[in-house]
């Protein structure tokens, strides 16, 4: 054997167990019945019907983005990745209070890839893997990672109610002790909950929800929190002037409109929107995560994956569970809770 020959082996071998031991590092073994490959022969052009439809709207407004990303941890957090908090109805999860500030353009988003996916593959792809596959190409689409998903999730036949959709979602009032009350819950951990929170580098939040650190709840009188950084809370002030403005703002005053480690940064100093923000850097607990991220966008961006993918699986539904929804917005006809929706499904908020 020639000394080329050798090289080359050598070269193979060091490649093949580098590629293995890699994949094994980076990607975690999916829950039952979900599967990296699932609809490769059944919905083959899936993947590139959503990018292709994330790349328009975004195209024309990267900031819906946030708005998508925001969707899929709501979904994800209430009852599981499986599609409920797109349901609409009067006692639907979207009029339960955190629920209000998501963007209504993301759900049209969603409504319209569901028509593109169905035209070319009917009664295939789930909402809550459409709205997975949305979430993950936003953030790539706005300079954040891009990862492999494994898809099978089925959609949910009836959706949580407004207590369970309290309880299941955090408040940005929250310190670490209440945010991980809810993240332990769901088997996150704090490396978890520092990671997910990087979302916050992108998108906007209103008034409402950082009061608590502007103004005094029963008085309204200005009252600062002393953890806010000076120039950065007069900001806020002329945004939020009392405790009944309705406004919105950045939650990254860095860059705005990127998926990168600058909320970390900002947590560094004291430049974050949220009590359930700046715990994080307050708390000793969850500090060094803080510190590491803001220095290395890489390990950021590695750990927002793997948690993701954690977020991505929560109690979904798989194989004979729940069912693929025609609609995004209302379960299937033959569904037994079909007739307590009723939701104005026109045609025309399916096209494009
Ligand atoms: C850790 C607990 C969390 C709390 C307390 C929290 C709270 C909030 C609040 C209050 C808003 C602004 C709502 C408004 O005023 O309009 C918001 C926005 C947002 N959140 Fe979170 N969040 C948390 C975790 C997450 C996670 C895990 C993600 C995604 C991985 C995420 C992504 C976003 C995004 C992208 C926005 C901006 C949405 C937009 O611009 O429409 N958040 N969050």
């Amino acid at each position: 054997m020639g000394k080329c020959s050798i090289a080359f082996f050598i070269l193979t071998f060091v490649y093949m167990v580098g590629a293995f031991s890699a994949r094994d590092l980076s990607l975690p073994t999916p829950v039952n019945g979900l599967s990296w490959t699932f609809y490769n022969t059944s919905c083959p052009s899936l993947e590139s019907i959503v990018r292709k439809r994330i790349d328009f709207y975004l195209n024309q407004d990267i900031t819906q983005a946030a708005g998508l990303l925001r969707l899929h941890f709501h979904d994800c957090f209430v009852q599981g990745c499986d599609g409920s908090v797109l349901l609409s109805g009067t006692s639907s999860e979207r009029v339960a209070a955190p629920n209000l500030s998501l963007r209504k353009m993301a759900f049209t988003i969603i409504n319209n890839i569901k028509a593109r996916v169905e035209a070319a593959c009917s009664g295939i792809v789930s909402c809550a893997d459409i709205l997975a596959l949305a979430a993950r190409d936003s953030v790539n689409k706005a300079g954040g990672p891009f990862y492999r998903l494994p898809l099978g999730r089925r959609d949910s036949l009836g959706f949580a109610n407004k207590s369970t959709v309290n309880d299941s979602i955090p408040a940005p009032t929250f310190n670490v002790t209440g945010l991980m009350s809810v993240f332990s819950r769901k088997n996150l951990t704090l490396r978890d909950l520092v990671a997910l929170s990087g979302g916050h580098t992108i998108g906007r939040a209103n008034c409402s929800s950082f009061d608590n650190r502007l103004h005094n709840s029963t008085t309204g009188e200005n009252e600062e929190d002393p953890t806010l950084d000076q120039t950065f809370a007069n900001h806020l002030f002329l945004t939020c002037p009392t405790n009944t403005s309705v406004n919105t703002t950045n939650l990254d005053i860095r860059s705005p409109n990127v998926f990168d480690n600058k909320y970390y940064v900002n947590l560094l100093n004291r430049q974050t929107l949220f009590t359930s923000d700046q715990t994080l850097y307050s708390d000793s607990r969850t500090r060094d995560f803080v510190i590491g991220f803001a220095g290395n966008q890489t390990s950021f961006f590695e750990q927002f994956v793997l948690s993701m993918l954690k977020m991505g699986q929560l109690s979904v539904l798989t194989r004979s569970q729940g069912e693929i929804r025609k609609h995004c917005e209302v379960p299937n006809p033959t569904s037994s809770v079909f007739s307590i929706f009723n939701p104005q499904v026109s045609s025309s908020s399916y096209s494009t």
